[in-house]
C-alpha cells in the first residue's frame, strides 16, 4: 500500500512517496482505509527536526516512526477481537498524536482514538477537525470559561485553530476579534468574526480595546503586553507557538497571580476529547470546516510546503484515494 514516508529530517522535499506493508490490527486495534488526512503543526516540526526536544521522542540522528500524519479520516476495515465500539464498514475520525501513520492509505488505530463520523461530513472536514477543534474547544471552554456577551480575541484566527474558535464563541455568544494577516481577514469575517486586525498595520496590544479572553496560537508578545488589554477579571489562553515565550510564561506563572486578577492559562490537548461535542455542532449546522487547496498523497510536499510558510486559511487538508 502507499504512504508518505520520511528517512531523514529536513525540508518537505525529504517526503517520499513509497509502497510499504499494510498494517495489521491487534487486538484491541482496528484498521482502517483512510481517505483523507490533515497537516499540523506537530507534522512539521517533526519533519524538519529542528528541535533537540523532539529529536529526543522521535529519534536523534533519524526518524523512527518514518510515517507522519495524525488527524484522519476513514473507513473501518477489519477490527481486532477486543473491539466493541466500532464494526467494519464504520465511518470514523480522529487524532493519532504520538503514534502517527495517517500520511497513508491504511492505518491501525485504537478504538480510544476514534469518533464516528457523522453521515452528512465529508471525509475532507472531517480529517481537519480532530486537533484545531478539540484545541478551540479546550482553549475556550475547559480552561477560558468563556460566557455570553463577553469579548475574545484570537490571535492568529486564520489557521485551524481560529476557524473553529470563531465559529464555537459564535454559538456562546461571545464576540470576537480576529488578528491575522490581510489576506485571510474576509474569510474569517465570513465565518463570523465582529472585528479584524491586520498585524502588518495595526498592534492589538496597543488599542484601546479591552478582552474578557484571549486565545492565542501564536504567543510572540510579552505577557505585559497581553495584560494591557485584558479586563482586570480577564484571561489569557495559549494553544501554542513561540517556545521561548511559552516558557517564561509557565516560569511567570505563579508570581502573576501575586499581583493581579488576569489569569495565564496553557492548553495541553486532551486528544479526542470533544469530538462528540463537534459532531453535534455539525448534525445542528453551526460549525464547518475551511480547507485550503485539493492535495493528494502524490501532493503531499506541495501541501506540506503551503502549510510551512503558514499562508494557508483554516486547513490543509490531503484526500487520499
Ligand atoms: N497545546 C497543545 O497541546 C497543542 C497540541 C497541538 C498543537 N498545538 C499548537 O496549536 C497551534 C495550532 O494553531 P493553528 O493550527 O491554528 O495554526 P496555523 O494554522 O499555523 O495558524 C496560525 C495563524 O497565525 C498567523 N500569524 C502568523 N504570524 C502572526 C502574527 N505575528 N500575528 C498574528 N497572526 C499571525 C498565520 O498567518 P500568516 O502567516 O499569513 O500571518 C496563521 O493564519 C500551534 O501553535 C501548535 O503548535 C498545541
Amino acid at each position: 500500500v502507499k504512504a508518505i514516508v520520511y528517512e531523514k529530517y529536513g525540508g518537505p522535499e525529504v517526503l517520499e512517496l513509497k509502497d510499504v506493508p499494510k498494517p495489521v490490527a491487534g487486538d484491541n486495534e482496528v484498521l482502517v482505509k483512510i481517505h483523507a488526512v490533515s497537516i499540523n503543526d506537530w507534522d512539521l516540526a517533526l519533519l524538519d527536526g529542528t528541535s533537540f526536544v523532539n529529536r529526543l521522542i522521535s529519534g536523534l540522528f533519524k526518524p523512527k516512526k518514518k510515517i507522519l500524519g495524525s488527524d484522519f479520516a476513514g473507513t473501518i476495515e477489519e477490527v481486532g477481537k477486543d473491539i466493541t465500539q466500532f464494526k467494519i464498514g464504520d465511518e470514523v475520525y480522529g487524532d493519532l498524536s504520538g503514534q502517527w501513520g495517517g500520511f497513508a492509505e491504511y492505518v491501525c488505530a485504537n478504538e480510544k482514538a476514534l469518533a464516528k463520523k457523522p453521515n452528512t461530513m465529508s471525509f475532507q472536514e472531517a480529517a481537519a477537525i480532530p486537533q484545531a477543534a478539540v484545541l478551540a474547544v479546550q482553549g475556550l471552554i475547559d480552561l477560558g470559561k468563556m460566557k455570553a456577551g463577553e469579548k475574545l480575541l484570537i490571535n492568529g484566527a486564520g489557521g485551524g485553530v481560529g476557524t473553529y474558535g470563531i465559529q464555537i464563541a459564535n454559538i456562546h455568544g461571545v464576540e470576537t476579534t480576529v488578528v491575522d494577516s490581510e489576506p485571510k481577514l474576509d474569510m474569517l469575517r465570513q465565518m463570523g468574526a465582529k472585528h479584524t486586525i491586520d498585524y502588518q498595520k495595526e498592534d492589538f496590544t496597543k488599542n484601546r480595546q479591552e478582552y474578557d479572553l484571549i486565545l492565542d496560537t501564536k504567543t510572540n508578545r510579552s505577557v505585559i503586553e497581553y495584560f494591557n488589554v485584558l479586563k482586570p477579571n480577564g484571561a489569557y489562553v495559549t494553544v501554542g507557538g513561540s517556545m521561548g515565550k511559552l516558557f517564561q510564561f509557565l516560569l511567570l506563572r505563579p508570581f502573576i497571580s501575586l499581583f493581579t486578577k488576569k489569569k495565564v492559562k496553557i492548553v495541553m490537548l486532551k486528544p479526542n476529547k470533544d469530538l462528540a461535542y463537534i459532531n453535534e455542532l455539525y448534525e445542528a449546522g453551526q460549525i464547518r470546516s475551511v480547507i485550503d487547496g485539493h492535495y493528494t498523497l502524490e501532493t503531499t510536499k506541495e501541501a506540506m510546503e503551503l502549510f510551512a510558510t503558514a499562508r494557508h486559511k483554516g486547513k490543509v487538508v490531503i484526500s487520499v484515494l
